[in-house]
């Protein structure tokens, strides 16, 4: 394929890295509407873990601007702006906080998609679009968005779809720190509006990628197919999350017991309990099970596995009361220093991490907090900002209680001696055993 003009609305932990794998054989602008990262690009400065500094600094045919004029003779113009999910905060943790039964299922039902970020992104791309131009959505959305919420945009322009530009439809998988599968190896399943768009953007796909392209026969079979797979994870990582729960009060180790049941070579896939965050797992399911009421269809397992991760949450801070009511302390005015903020192991993304809900819960509960991550700075939830201490040793400095929620790898090589004065709360197996009382999610008080 010749180079193509391509542009990436939105440079984050998505658009970054595709925009720099493109611009290994096209000439790409990527557009942003946050001036910070515009100059961090411009100084050749990465600011996502996975992407270093050097790959923004050989990408010699890759530009980042917030100036939308200049995307207006690309060819290819792919979105890539956040789709989170509208809150209302205090309901939830209200309703959760009382229940576990219907009232709760109500909340759920009501989280909204907050879509405004595609819909702005889709302005920008109507205000430059040109004939025969391709638009690709790689944001997610709920089965339908591309076609009743952005085409209908990108035709105020007087230009139809299908007939002066194409659109299609090509979810992006990336796992931010899998060591094995990145945005160039990992197979791109790609949907059209048409026979036409499929096969430009599929095309342009192959011309980059090592991965494939999987060509399916709609835009909606590529928009469920995302929903689908996260919506898996969720589901299995509350299932697990489950028996974690039961498992402790029978006093069986579920760590254990996954590692004995992924031996099983056909028909299981370990999951490991925890909490559910990020940008995709926490969020993309409930974009479906909001869409599934205009069919009048209640999503049970989406619902569900919500509650039970929610859930874990409270238990991480119910598990450290246990422990501190056995070395005769209570939680409220103990010194509590909580490990880990992201949403999993060695990246700097806390979105939706489960440390937010936790930190707020501490508070409630009246304990003095200390945080430390060595990928993330500073956390903001309802109860207050929150900035990590400089090192493992200043947070344990002078602490009651140590609560682990990630399994970051400096985690894994604490020096357990550092730990004997104090009470440990492991939430991710870090530890067969550590601190003068141990408790660990899904195996109980040793
Ligand atoms: N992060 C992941 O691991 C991941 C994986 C698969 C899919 N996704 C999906 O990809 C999409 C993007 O996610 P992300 O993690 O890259 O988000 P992000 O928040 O890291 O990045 C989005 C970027 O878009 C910019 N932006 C917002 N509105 C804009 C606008 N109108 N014009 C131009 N730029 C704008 C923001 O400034 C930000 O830099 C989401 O739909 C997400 O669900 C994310």
């Amino acid at each position: 394929m010749n180079a193509k003009k391509i542009a990436v609305i939105g440079l984050g932990y998505v658009g970054l890295p595709l925009s720099l794998m493109f611009a290994k054989k096209h000439d790409v602008i990527g557009f942003d509407l946050d001036k910070k990262k515009i100059e961090m690009l411009g100084r050749k400065k990465s600011y996502i873990t996975d992407v270093p500094d050097d790959a923004v600094a050989k990408a010699l045919r890759f530009r980042a601007t917030d100036d939308e004029s200049l995307i207006k003779d690309c060819e290819f113009k792919i979105i890539c702006v956040p789709t989170p999910l509208k809150k209302n905060k205090m309901t939830f943790f209200e309703s959760h906080l009382s229940c576990q039964g219907k009232e709760y299922y109500t909340f759920l039902n009501n989280e909204k998609p907050d879509m405004s970020f595609v819909l702005a992104a889709a302005e920008i791309i109507a205000r430059t679009l040109q004939k025969g131009q391709i638009v690709i959505i790689e944001s997610t959305v709920y089965p339908l968005g591309t076609r009743h919420d952005i085409i209908p945009i990108l035709e105020k322009t007087g230009l139809k779809a299908g007939r002066d530009f194409g659109v299609a439809f090509s979810p992006e998988r990336v796992d931010p720190c899998n060591e094995k599968y990145n945005t160039t190896n990992t197979p791109k399943v790609v949907g059209g509006i048409d026979a036409e768009s499929l096969e430009k953007a599929s095309k342009l796909y192959e011309s980059v990628l090592d991965g494939g392209v999987v060509r399916v026969s709609s835009c909606e079979v590529a928009e469920a197919t995302k929903i689908l797979e996260n919506t898996f994870r969720l589901v299995n990582i509350s299932l697990i999350n489950e028996m974690a729960l039961l498992f402790e009060k029978m006093g069986i180790n579920t760590w254990d017991v996954i590692d004995a049941a992924k031996t099983k070579p056909f028909g299981y896939m370990p999951f490991y309990p925890g909490f559910v965050g990020g940008h995709c797992i926490a969020v993309d399911p409930f974009y479906l099970s909001y869409k599934a009421k205009e069919y009048d269809f209640y999503t049970r397992f989406i619902g569900m596995a919500g509650i039970i991760n929610e859930h874990m949450k409270m238990h991480a801070v119910e598990l450290a009361e246990i422990v501190l009511k056995k070395a005769g302390k209570e939680l409220n005015g103990a010194n509590v220093s909580v490990f880990g903020l992201s949403y999993k192991k060695n990246i700097n993304d806390a979105r939706e991490s489960g440390a937010i809900r936790i930190l707020e819960l501490l508070k409630q509960k009246g304990a003095k907090i200390k945080v430390y991550d060595p990928f993330v700075q500073a956390i903001k939830t309802d109860a207050g900002d929150f900035c990590s201490e400089k090192s493992i040793d200043s947070a344990l400095t002078e602490t009651d209680c140590a609560i682990f929620l990630v399994n970051h790898d400096e985690f894994k090589k604490i020096d357990i001696n550092k730990l004997n004065k104090i009470v440990v709360v492991d939430c991710k197996n870090l530890f067969n055993k550590a601190g003068s009382i141990y408790i660990g999610l899904g195996k109980g008080i040793e």
